[in-house]
Order: C-alpha cells, then sequence, then structure tokens
C-alpha cells in the first residue's frame, strides 16, 4: 500500500442499481471497506453481489447513490483517471472472461502489458502465480482449451498480477475443489497481509467460516450486516478485531 492511500478504500453510500424493466439489483446499499481489508460479500444467487462488484470497477452505474473507490467519486472522475484507477483493480471474473485462443501465459501478461511491466517482470510474475495455482505445466496451452476450474485460476491470476491495491473476486472458488480453493485463499492472505484490500464474494461458506474476516450479506439486493459492528452475527468476531485496530 503506498503512502497516499486512503484508509477507507472503498464507500458507498446507499446506492440502488436497477435493471429494466424493474429489477432491483441493488436498494439503498452502504458499505464502507477499510484498505487493507478482506471483506466476504454473500448471498443467494440473484443477490446482487456480481452488480455490487461491478459498480466498483465503474462497469455499471448506479441510478442512485455514491460509490467512491480510493478516495474518488467514481460519477465524477475523469476518463484518464478511471483509466488510472483500474490499474489499481483486480478483478477476477465470475465468468472468467479469458482470451480463448491466447495462451495461458499471455492471457496473464496483458494485464501487466496494459501497466507497463518490463517483460522479465512478467514472465516470472507469472511463472510464479502459476506455480501458486499449480498450473504451470499449462504456461502454452491457450485458455480455451483449459477445464473450467483451471480457467478460475487464471482468471485469478490475472487479477493478482499487478499486485493491485484493491482486489475484486467475483466467486472465485465456484469451480474449485477443497484444496485447489485452499491454493486460491492463501494467495488472497498473502495479499491482505501485503496491504490488498479483497472484496470476495461468495456462496462457499467454508472460505470465511473461520471468523477471521468481516462477512457481509446481500439480500434481494439489500446489504443485511450492519456496518456499524453491533451486533452481527456470523461477523461478529471479525468486526470487534477490526474495531481493536483502529
Ligand atoms: N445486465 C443485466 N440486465 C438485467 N438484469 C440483470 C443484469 N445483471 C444482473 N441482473 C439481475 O440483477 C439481479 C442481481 O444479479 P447479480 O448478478 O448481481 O446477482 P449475484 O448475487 O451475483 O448472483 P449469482 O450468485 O447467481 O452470481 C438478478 O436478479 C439479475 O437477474
Ligand atoms: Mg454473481
Amino acid at each position: 500500500m503506498t503512502a497516499n492511500s486512503p484508509r477507507v478504500m472503498v464507500e458507498l453510500i446507499k446506492v440502488s442499481k436497477t435493471y429494466p424493466p424493474s429489477v432491483h439489483a441493488l436498494q439503498d446499499v452502504s458499505l464502507s471497506v477499510r484498505s487493507g481489508e478482506m471483506l466476504f460479500l454473500t448471498g443467494k444467487s440473484g443477490a446482487g453481489k456480481t452488480t455490487l462488484l461491478r459498480l466498483l470497477c465503474r462497469s455499471e452505474v448506479p441510478d442512485k447513490g455514491l460509490v467512491e473507490v480510493a478516495g474518488q467519486d467514481l460519477e465524477r472522475i475523469s476518463g484518464s483517471g478511471l483509466q488510472q484507477l483500474r490499474r489499481r483493480i483486480g478483478m477476477a471474473y465470475q465468468d472468467f472472461r479469458l482470451l480463448p485462443r491466447h495462451t495461458v501465459a499471455q492471457n496473464i501478461a496483458l494485464a501487466m502489458e496494459v501497466a507497463y511491466r518490463k517483460p522479465s517482470f512478467i514472465r516470472k510474475r507469472t511463472r510464479e502465480l502459476l506455480e501458486r495455482l499449480r498450473l504451470s505445466d499449462k504456461y502454452h496451452t491457450p485458455a480455451g482449451e483449459l477445464s473450467r476450474g483451471e480457467q478460475q485460476r487464471i482468471a485469478i491470476a490475472r487479477a493478482l498480477a499487478n499486485r493491485p491495491d484493491l482486489v475484486l473476486a467475483d466467486e472465485p472458488t465456484g469451480n474449485l475443489d477443497r484444496e485447489t480453493s485452499t491454493l486460491v485463499m492463501e494467495l488472497f492472505r498473502e495479499h491482505e497481509e501485503q496491504g490488498a484490500t479483497l472484496i470476495i464474494a461468495t456462496h462457499d461458506r467454508e472460505l470465511f467460516d473461520d471468523g477471521g474476516h468481516r462477512v457481509v450479506e446481500l439480500r434481494d439486493g439489500r446489504l443485511l450486516a450492519p456496518e456499524d459492528g453491533e451486533d452481527t452475527g456470523s461477523g461478529d468476531a471479525s468486526l470487534q478485531s477490526e474495531e481493536a485496530d483502529q
């Protein structure tokens, strides 16, 4: 985390998003995520998790409310400001969005090339991530030839490649077995320790059942867990430990 990073990485205030004709994907959602926090966003299918993540990288805009990322109001941000901000965000999409004809290494490298990383750095980081995710043997394989679980891990590698300040992971273990999910979570925790903020949308309770991190739940577009740390049920312990940090 850089010295000029804000204390709060993500701020949503009374955000609503309706898709036509009248799907209330998010309603009056307020949420604040500290810099360096790992937050789990849970809720049933259709609850609005992906919509919330999409608002944070401005692939969607809200109908109402304020969305701030790294202290910048996404409604007012300039085109170049948004470009710069997006370089600080790594998004692992629920549907992966890999380039199927490009190799695994090329898919991961793209994220770093747009950030003007040196080729030697790109090769080293790509190999490191593939090794950590046990996919070293797929370096030259076209992404379209991978299994879904393998593609998912490549999408995660691509999201982490630049060591972004903000990682948005949408159902990152949806296609993975327990052992492989653990590898992914270890990588996420390492990025958290190095100061990244991570928001992980997931149905997989095992990812957060250890109680070490705050969990917030969306239900029909509304956020259930209170933000103020009082009486939160499952997120309780983590909120108290966070308050102790501050
Ligand atoms: N582009 C869109 N156009 C119309 N409706 C949409 C669009 N994207 C999402 N929705 C609707 O908004 C609601 C929230 O969808 P969202 O994808 O955010 O849910 P989710 O919590 O991510 O679900 P899942 O766990 O299945 O991924 C759903 O009812 C969905 O059908
Ligand atoms: Mg989703």
